[in-house]
């Protein structure tokens, strides 16, 4: 059955869910604080990138099922759902800042009709279902927990095809309400309490960093005694209990979630009274991880980084996205720089004239294209899995620089082509 539902937030989740419930055939307002933002949406204009959305935003928008309007209280009149998607930041101690989420509901409360159900889809701390409750105020609506798995990068195919849709309520009329809004989906449904749907989302994120940390570590210990990470990756992954996924080494783990959703479980823990030690190894092995990609330049160039050039490929905390927040690529840039190298970086989806103002980019030089930042460089360092770095003229890159040498912390380029070419190669966690 069609609904009438409104979504508070148009960030990655908020934008999203908005777009997808509306190709299901409900009817969707979306609300944002910045007007001009609302107005580009409306427009049809997506401002991140994310494969698809534009497509579907376009598609609710010409459907007249989706719109987008200035302000929460806008949005909520007549709606039988409101979804909470606004932000969660990091608070100064590493929980989650729920301002946003209170502020949210303290707008929305006058205006939400009897027996509508306010959905909290941002990743909030265990109880806070409850404090959505205490905001709203009203007896006569339900507040329930349906936390998102989306991933940035494949956000529309994920919400499309949810492995799971987890609803947290201890409402069992309300829980089924929400899951019809899903039922085309035909997900497999986990209904349960607000605070395991809220541990859900945390420990979800958890485990996979853990997974990421424990594959990092995993390839220093493979780097030291001669084995190839891939192929113990390969080894492990047919055992179904391990799986393939989430086992690749890189730079270390980054991005809006994993970073902040880790910090926040170590916190939770911590105020119920324990000590979740093995998830601060896994945040120690992931901060220890940008300065090893640093000493891999380091003993790739032989030398101190001192005014050494650095060419760095990828800024993006991974490849499909535009999002350069918690980046890897930048953490590590940061450590190349303070050991005095000199480095100009390639990505994508940053043009080098508008990165100027972008205050996470600090005063890295930027460079057109992959060839041009490479140009003269002592050595190039993969730091984000961009496809099109596969195929470049490896040739051009070789006969450019000052040394041809190439650390490769996402092991995404051809080794052996490349060592045909005159380059010296390193990957991570295999020889060389
Ligand atoms: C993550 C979760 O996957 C998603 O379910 C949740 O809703 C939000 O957080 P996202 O932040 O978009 O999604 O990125 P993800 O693809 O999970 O990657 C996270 C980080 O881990 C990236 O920095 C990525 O490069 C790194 N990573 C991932 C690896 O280094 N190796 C891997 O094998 C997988």
């Amino acid at each position: 059955m069609p609904a009438t539902v409104a979504v508070i937030g148009t960030g990655y989740v908020g934008l999203t869910t908005g777009a997808y419930l509306a190709h299901l055939g409900h009817t969707v307002i979306c609300a944002d604080v910045v007007a001009d933002k609302v107005d580009q949406l409306n427009r049809g204009e997506v401002p991140i990138l994310e494969a698809g959305l534009e497509d579907l935003v376009s598609e609710g928008l010409s459907s007249g099922r989706l719109s987008f309007v200035l302000g929460a209280a806008n949005a909520v009149a007549g709606a039988e759902f409101v979804f909470l998607c606004v932000p969660t930041p990091q608070g100064e101690d590493g929980s989650a800042d729920l301002s946003y989420v209170r502020h949210a509901a303290g707008e929305i409360a006058a205006g939400l009709a009897p027996e509508c159900i306010v959905i909290n889809k941002s990743t909030v701390p265990v109880g806070s279902t409850r404090v959505v409750e205490e905001a709203l105020g009203r007896d006569d609506v339900f507040v329930v927990s349906n936390p998102e798995f989306l991933r940035e990068g494949s956000a529309v195919h994920d919400c499309l095809h949810p492995e799971r849709i987890v609803i947290g309520s201890d409402d069992q009329a309300a829980a089924m309400r929400v899951a019809e809004l899903f039922e085309a989906l035909r997900a497999p449904l986990v209904i349960t309490d607000p605070a395991s749907a809220e541990t859900i989302k945390y420990a979800s994120n958890a485990f996979l960093a853990t997974k990421v940390s424990f594959v990092n570590a995993l390839a220093n210990v493979c780097e030291a005694v001669g084995a190839d990470v891939r192929e113990v990756v390969l080894g492990m992954g047919h055992d179904p209990r391990i799986g393939f996924e989430f086992l690749k080494p890189g730079p270390g783990w980054g991005g809006s979630c994993f970073p902040k959703d880790t910090r926040a479980m170590v916190h939770i823990a911590e105020d119920a009274g324990y000590d979740f030690n093995l998830l601060r190894g896994v945040i120690a092995v992931n901060d220890e991880q940008y300065e090893r990609m640093a000493d891999k330049v380091e003993r790739m160039v032989g030398t101190s980084l001192e005014g050494c050039e650095v060419a760095a490929w990828g800024l993006t905390f991974k490849a499909r996205t535009d999002d350069l927040r918690d980046s890897p690529a930048i953490e590590v840039i940061r450590r190349l720089r303070e050991r005095g190298a000199r480095v100009r970086a390639y990505d994508p989806t940053v043009d080098p004239h508008a990165a100027a103002e972008d205050p996470r980019l600090g005063d890295i030089e930027l460079g057109a294209d992959a060839y041009a930042v490479a140009a003269g460089a002592q050595v190039v360092v993969v730091l984000t899995e961009w496809d099109e770095l596969r195929w470049l003229d490896y040739a051009k890159v070789a006969g450019s620089m000052a040394e041809p040498r190439i650390v490769d912390t996402r092991n995404l380029l051809d080794a052996p082509a490349l060592r045909r070419l005159g380059f010296t190669y390193t990957g991570l966690g295999r020889d060389g």
